[in-house]
C-alpha cells in the first residue's frame, strides 16, 4: 500500500471514514440499518456511495492504527486502487498512527506460495489541511520504522532450512551494507579460541555453523552508547531435551530477538539517530546428533562461569550468556545493555501472548523501557527479581545451572540467569526483554497477519531516540 500525503482533496475510488460517532453522519441511517456502531475492530462499506466506515474509541495508537487496518483489508480485498482519508486535524500523532497502521497492516509474506498473485498498487492518499515539514517527518520515519519492522517479519516468516545462522550473518551485512555501517562476522573457530564454550556448546550437534554478527553504528557526536544483544535461535528443537512435536512447530520464531537487533540497528542508522549502536547477535541451531551438548554437562562461559546443563532447550540463556561477555569484553563504555530474546514459553504463560517482558536491576529503566513501549504501540510490563528466585538456579556441582529448581517464575528466573553474565559496573546499564509472546503469532491481531510480528522494533527506536533526554 502506497500513502500520499497531500493537502487538496483529489479524486479516488473510495473514500475512508474513520469515526467514533455516527450521530452527525449523513449516512447515519443506513449505518444504524446494517447496525454498524463505529466502534474498535468494526467496519461497513458502502457499495453504492464507494465508502468505508471504520469505527475506532479512542484516539490513542493503538485504536486507530487497528482502526486503518480494517480500511487497509476492506481495500485489499477489491480491484479499488485508490482511497481517500481525510484527517480533520493536524496532529501528528494521530498520522503517525494511521501510517504505520496502514504499512503494518499490508505486509504479506508469499514467498513461499507457488502461485503468486499480482501484487496489486493500491494508494491511500492522507488528506490533512496543511502537508508541514512535520507532518512530512513523521511520515518518513513511520515508514522507516515500519520497514524495519517488515524486514524483521520476512527473516522471522523464513524457514529453517533457507535461514541458518550463515544467512542471518549474510542478511545483517547486507543490512550493514545498506545503510553504510560496520558489520564483523565471526565463526565457531573464535568462539572456541575466546572461550565462548556456552553459546558453542548450544550449536555443536548442528550441520550450520554457529555465526557471532556484530554490527556497529558510530554516527560523530554520538550521545550515547548502547548494545544491543539478541537471542538468533534460527531453531529450536529443543536439542536431546527434545521439544514434544507440537512445541516444535513454529521453533523458526526463536531467531526473533536477534532479529529485532538487526532491524533496530537499520532503522537507527537510517534516521541518523545521535546514539552509537551495537547489534551483536548469536547466530545458533540446537539440534540433535551424536555430538551434541547433554543434559549434565558442564560449560564454562566467557566470563569464567560454570554452567550446569540440565536441560538442553533452555539453550537461549547459553547464548546471550556468551553474547553478554563478548559485548562487555569488546565494547567500552556502555551506557545502556539491553538484549532480546524469545527466551521462555513461562513468560507468555504468565503475562499473555501479546506483553514483553521487561527485567533488570535498575527499577527506574524497567519503567522507562516500558513507557517507551506503550508509547511506540507495543505492550510490554515489569517483572521483579527476588532473591529468593536467585537461589532457585543453583547448582550442586557449578557456578549456576541453566533451569531452575521450580517452575514457577520461568520467566524470571531465566532472566536472572543472564544476571551472572551482567558485569558488576553494567548492572543498572542492563535490561532483558523476553519477547516469547509477541514475536510471533499464529492467528493474526490487530495489524499483524499470521507469523513474526517485529516485537521491539518500534519500542526501540522510541527508546533509542529518548534515551538522551
Ligand atoms: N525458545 C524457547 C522459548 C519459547 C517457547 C519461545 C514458546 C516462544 C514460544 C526456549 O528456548 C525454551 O525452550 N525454553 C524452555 C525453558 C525451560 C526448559 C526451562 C521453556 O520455556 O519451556
Ligand atoms: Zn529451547
Ligand atoms: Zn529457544
Amino acid at each position: 500500500m502506497k500513502i500520499n500525503l497531500i493537502d487538496k482533496k483529489v479524486e479516488a475510488d473510495l473514500e475512508i471514514v474513520l469515526t467514533n460517532n455516527i450521530k452527525d453522519l449523513e449516512e447515519k441511517e443506513i449505518l444504524e440499518q446494517l447496525g454498524f456502531e463505529a466502534k474498535d475492530e468494526t467496519s461497513v462499506f458502502l457499495p453504492e456511495s464507494k465508502k468505508i466506515f471504520v469505527g475506532y474509541e479512542d484516539e490513542d495508537y493503538e485504536s486507530l492504527a487497528i482502526a486503518i487496518t480494517q480500511a487497509v483489508k476492506k481495500i485489499k480485498s477489491t480491484k479499488f486502487t485508490t482511497a481517500n482519508l481525510e484527517l480533520d486535524c493536524e496532529c501528528s500523532s494521530k498520522l503517525k498512527a494511521i501510517v504505520e497502521g496502514i504499512y503494518l497492516s499490508s505486509y504479506e509474506f508469499n514467498t513461499y506460495k507457488s502461485k503468486k498473485e499480482a501484487k496489486k498498487k493500491q494508494t491511500i492518499n492522507i488528506i490533512v489541511k496543511k502537508v508541514t515539514k512535520k507532518l512530512e517527518d513523521v511520515l518518513s520515519e513511520s515508514k522507516t520504522v515500519t520497514k524495519a519492522v517488515n524486514k524483521v517479519r520476512d527473516m522471522v516468516n523464513t524457514p529453517p532450512a533457507d535461514f541458518y545462522p550463515k544467512t542471518m550473518a549474510d542478511v545483517a551485512k547486507e543490512i550493514a551494507k545498506d545503510v553504510n555501517i560496520k558489520a564483523t562476522v565471526h565463526g565457531e573457530k573464535y568462539l572456541l579460541k575466546n572461550k565462548m564454550n556456552s553459546m558453542y556448546s548450544v550449536g555443536k550437534a548442528s550441520t550450520n555453523e554457529s555465526k557471532l554478527i556484530h554490527l556497529s553504528y558510530t554516527p560523530k557526536n554520538a550521545k550515547k552508547k548502547v548494545v544491543l544483544v539478541g537471542k538468533g535461535l534460527t531453531y529450536d528443537s529443543g536439542g536431546l531435551s527434545l521439544k514434544p512435536a507440537d512445541f516444535m512447530v513454529t521453533m523458526k520464531l526463536d531467531k526473533s530477538g536477534g532479529c529485532a537487533v538487526l532491524g533496530t540497528i537499520w532503522a537507527a542508522a537510517k534516521l541518523g539517530l545521535d546514539v552509537e549502536i551495537h547489534a551483536v547477535v548469536g547466530a545458533v541451531e540446537n539440534m540433535v546428533a551424536g555430538n551434541a551438548y547433554k543434559p549434565d554437562d558442564v560449560l564454562t562461559a566467557k566470563n569464567g562461569k560454570t554452567i550446569e546443563v540440565r536441560n538442553t532447550d533452555a539453550e537461549g540463556r547459553l547464548v546471550l550468556a556468551d553474547c553478554l561477555c563478548y559485548a562487555q569484553d569488546e565494547i567500552k563504555d556502555i551506557d545502556y545493555i539491553f538484549d532480546y530474546a524469545t527466551l521462555t514459553g513461562a513468560c507468555v504463560v504468565g503475562v499473555g501472548q501479546y506483553t514483553t517482558g521487561v527485567m533488570g536491576n535498575c527499577e527506574e529503566l524497567k519503567k522507562t523501557a516500558v513507557k517507551r513501549s506503550h508509547e511506540a504501540g507495543e505492550y510490554a510490563t515489569a517483572l521483579d527479581f527476588n532473591r529468593f528466585l536467585r537461589k532457585a538456579i543453583k547448582s550442586q556441582i557449578a557456578d549456576v545451572c541453566n533451569i531452575a529448581n521450580t517452575r514457577y517464575g520461568g520467566a524470571i528466573t531465566a532472566g536472572l540467569f543472564l544476571d551472572n553474565f551482567v558485569y558488576e559496573e553494567n548492572k543498572n546499564k542492563w535490561l532483558h526483554f523476553d519477547i516469547a509472546g509477541p514475536a510471533f503469532v499464529e492467528s493474526e491481531w490487530g495489524y499483524n497477519p499470521h507469523g513474526g510480528t517485529g516485537a521491539a522494533v518500534r519500542m526501540n527506536i522510541n527508546l533509542l531516540k529518548n534515551l538522551t533526554k
